[in-house]
């Protein structure tokens, strides 16, 4: 029989797939980026308009993650809520989001702007090397907070 948690599971499984997807292959694109910055702007350019969609994916797959994890607390009428591997993933997946505020918004503006902005830019290699590097930190700890959650989802301790 397939269960409220059996569908809940499929789409939480298939939202994970698709944000952690999105976050591996912004971070091997990127890799091809940043060897165009700043002397090859068009060709950087062409790679930052090709992953410009990736947010849509990424967004899809957390929009399935919290509706698959809603369908699941119901089905457990919201045990989980009282149990301590919930409330750790629970500061994981705040964290998460706050990586993406804190360390990916300024330095995406920024990126923008090298890619958009004339020739001249005052210190525009050592803003590109300060933009990779952000870049870099924020995908690492993405990964590094998505591991931590499969461990504390899978382990379920309490
Ligand atoms: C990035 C965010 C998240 C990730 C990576 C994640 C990952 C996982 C994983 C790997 C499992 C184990 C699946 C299995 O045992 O087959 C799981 C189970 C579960 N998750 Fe999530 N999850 C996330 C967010 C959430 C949220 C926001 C909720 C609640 C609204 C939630 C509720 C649940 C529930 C209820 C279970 C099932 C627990 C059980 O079987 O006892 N998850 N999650």
């Amino acid at each position: 029989m397939f269960s409220l948690f059996n569908l809940g599971l499929v789409c939480h499984i298939t939202g994970i797939a698709m944000m952690v997807g999105g976050v591996l292959a912004n971070f091997v694109a990127m890799a091809q980026l940043w060897k165009f910055l700043p002397a090859e702007k068009s060709k950087a350019q062409v790679i930052a308009k090709a992953i410009a969609r990736f947010p849509i994916v990424q967004g899809l797959g957390g929009f399935l993650i919290i509706s698959g994890g809603i369908m699941m607390m119901i089905f457990f009428h919201g045990l989980p809520m009282h149990q301590a591997w919930f409330k750790v993933k629970l500061i994981l997946l705040l964290l998460l989001i706050l990586n993406a505020i804190v360390t990916a918004w300024p330095a995406n503006v920024l990126l923008k702007q090298l890619l958009n902005g004339e020739n001249n830019i005052p210190n525009e290699q050592s803003k590109v090397i300060k933009v990779k590097q952000r870049i870099t930190l924020y995908h690492v700890l993405q990964l590094m907070f998505f591991v931590l959650i499969f461990i504390v989802s899978v382990t379920r301790f309490d």
